[in-house]
């Protein structure tokens, strides 16, 4: 059975809704995002061709939907690597694009008013 290491990283209060902070835990660089005060940490590291995943632009994305508009919503959710512009669900890691890619994700939870990452 394997046991996931936790590893605090910073105080809750130092991420505001909106932000990110990347840190470096155990030699990876993991990206924090708060968003709408909810934790999320993904790899820095682009499932496509390894870019800084984490550095890219905070966005919303276009929503399908049944009209013939281009619908913006979802701001604030969305992370697009700089490199070549995919987009991932902060959440879940999952590409917006192609429903088998996933940036790494790693559980944020908060003791007493710190994050604590779960490797
Ligand atoms: S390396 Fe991220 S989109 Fe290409």
């Amino acid at each position: 059975m394997s046991r996931k290491r936790k590893q605090i990283v910073i105080g809750r209060a130092d991420l505001q809704p909106g932000e990110r902070r990347i840190v470096e835990v155990d030699g990876r660089s993991i990206g924090i995002f708060n968003v709408n005060g909810e934790y999320f940490a993904l790899h820095n590291r682009c499932p496509h061709m390894g870019g800084n995943l984490c550095e890219g632009p905070v966005t919303g994305t276009t929503l399908s939907g049944d009209s013939a508009e281009f619908v913006y919503g979802r701001e604030g959710e969305i992370l697009r690597c700089a490199w070549h512009g995919w987009e991932f669900e902060i959440e879940t890691g999952q590409s917006l694009a192609d429903g088998r890619i996933k940036a790494r994700c790693y559980s944020v939870t908060i003791e007493d008013e710190r994050l604590v990452l779960h490797l």
